[in-house]
C-alpha cells in the first residue's frame, strides 16, 4: 500500500478597506495599487483545506470545493502548485532522506463555511488555504510573507488572507513580482474591539467576475488613473495611521469614501459595472443615519465585487449599529428569506 501525505489548514476572509481593483500584470496577478485590508475571525468566515499527495491517487492533480470537482487547469491554481512544488523540490534537493512529494500527484478537499463568489472574498480565503495546506503538507517554511506572494497568484486579495489582524499588500514595482506581497499593519491585538457585520443581500454568484471586471475599468475608465496613482496612496497612509492611531473616525472614512471611489470607477467602466443594487444602497443610508444619530462616525459600509454590506464599527457601539441593523431590516424586503439573511453573523478582528 502506498503512503497518504497530508495536512489541513483554515484560512480566514478578508475584507479591503482600501481596494485592490485593477492588475498591472494579468498572468501574475501584479496590482495597480496597494491595498488594505482586515482579517476575519477564523470562527466566522474561512476556508478549510485538505492537501494530499499519494502515487496510489490518480495522475491528475484534483480540487474539491464543497463537494463539487473544480477545474484545476486554469493557469492561477497551475502557478500555486508549480511554485510550491518547486520549494519542495530543493528540500528534497537539500536532504536526500526527504520523501519525493514533489511529483506525486494532489488531492486538494476545501470547505466553506460561507456563499462562495458572492463578493464575500471567498478566493481569498481559498487560496490563502490550498497555498498553506501545501505548503504544510511539503513541510515548507511558513512564513506568511512569502507564502503570500505564491498565493497573490492564485487570486489577488488571498495574499492579506494568511496574516491576522490589519493587513497590507504592497503592490511592488518589480516585473516578476517578487517584492508584491502581504505584509501586517497590526496585529488583531493591537485593535481587537473591531467588528464587521455581514449584510447578505444576495448569496447569488456575481455575474462579473473580479478580473474581468478589473481589465475593462483599466482599459476604460477615465477616472481610474487618479485613484490608481493619487487617491489610493494617500489613502494608504491616512489608513495606516488610523489602525496606528486607533483612530476609528478617519479608518471609517476612508473606508467608505474608498468603497465609493472603487464603485465609482466600477460606474465609469463602460459598458459599466454595477456590483452595488438598492438595498446596498438602502445599507449605505442606514449607515449615515446611524452615524449622525450618534453625531460622529461610528460605523462604516464597504462592498466589494458584489452587493453584500460589510459594516465595521467597535464593540462599544455594538447595540448602536449591529443591533440598528438587525432590528430595522430583518422584516424588510431584500434583506430575508430568498434573497439572504439580514444579518448573517457579527465577526471579530482574526490573530493569526
Ligand atoms: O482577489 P480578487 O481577484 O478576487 O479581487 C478582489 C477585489 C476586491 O475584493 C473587490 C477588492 C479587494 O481588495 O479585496
Amino acid at each position: 500500500m502506498s503512503e497518504i501525505y497530508r495536512a489541513s489548514t483554515t484560512a480566514p476572509v478578508n475584507i479591503a478597506v482600501i481596494k485592490y481593483w485593477g492588475k498591472r500584470d494579468p498572468k501574475l496577478n501584479l496590482p495597480t495599487n496597494s491595498s488594505l485590508s482586515v482579517t476575519l475571525s477564523q470562527n466566522d468566515l474561512r476556508t478549510h483545506t485538505t492537501a494530499s499527495c499519494s502515487s496510489s491517487y490518480p495522475a491528475e492533480d484534483s480540487l474539491l470545493l464543497n463537494g463539487k470537482p473544480q477545474d484545476v487547469s486554469g493557469a492561477r491554481t497551475q502557478a500555486c502548485f508549480r511554485e510550491l512544488r518547486a520549494l519542495r523540490k530543493e528540500v528534497e534537493a537539500r536532504d536526500s532522506k526527504a520523501s519525493k512529494l514533489a511529483d506525486l500527484p494532489l488531492k486538494i478537499v476545501s470547505e466553506n463555511n460561507f456563499p462562495t463568489a458572492a463578493g464575500l472574498a471567498s478566493s481569498a480565503a481559498g487560496f490563502a488555504a490550498l497555498v498553506r495546506a501545501i505548503a504544510n503538507l511539503y513541510e515548507l517554511p511558513a512564513d506568511p510573507t512569502e507564502l503570500s506572494r505564491i498565493a497573490r497568484q492564485g487570486s489577488g486579495s488571498a495574499c492579506r488572507s494568511l496574516f491576522g489582524g490589519y493587513v497590507g499588500w504592497e503592490q511592488g514595482s518589480s516585473a516578476d513580482g517578487s517584492d508584491s506581497k502581504a505584509f501586517e499593519v497590526a496585529p488583531a491585538s493591537h485593535w481587537p474591539n473591531m467588528r464587521a457585520v455581514i449584510l447578505v443581500v444576495s448569496a447569488a454568484k456575481k455575474d462579473v467576475s473580479s478580473t474581468s471586471g478589473m481589465q475593462t475599468t483599466v482599459a476604460t475608465s477615465s477616472l481610474f488613473a487618479s485613484r490608481a496613482s493619487e487617491t489610493v496612496p494617500r489613502r494608504m497612509k491616512e489608513m495606516q495611521d488610523a489602525i496606528k492611531n486607533k483612530d476609528f473616525e478617519t479608518f471609517a472614512k476612508v473606508t467608505m469614501m474608498d468603497s465609493n471611489s472603487f464603485h465609482a470607477t466600477c460606474l465609469d467602466t463602460y459598458p459599466p459595472i454595477f456590483y452595488l443594487n438598492d438595498v446596498s444602497r438602502a445599507a449605505i443610508k442606514m449607515v449615515e443615519q446611524i452615524n449622525t444619530a450618534a453625531g460622529k462616525i461610528i460605523a462604516a459600509y464597504t462592498f466589494d465585487a458584489g452587493p453584500n454590506a460589510v459594516i465595521y464599527y467597535l464593540e462599544e457601539n455594538e447595540k448602536a449599529v449591529a443591533g440598528v441593523f438587525k432590528t430595522l431590516l430583518a422584516d424588510k424586503d431584500g434583506w430575508s428569506g430568498e434573497r439572504g439573511a439580514a444579518v448573517e453573523g457579527n465577526y471579530e478582528v482574526a490573530e493569526k
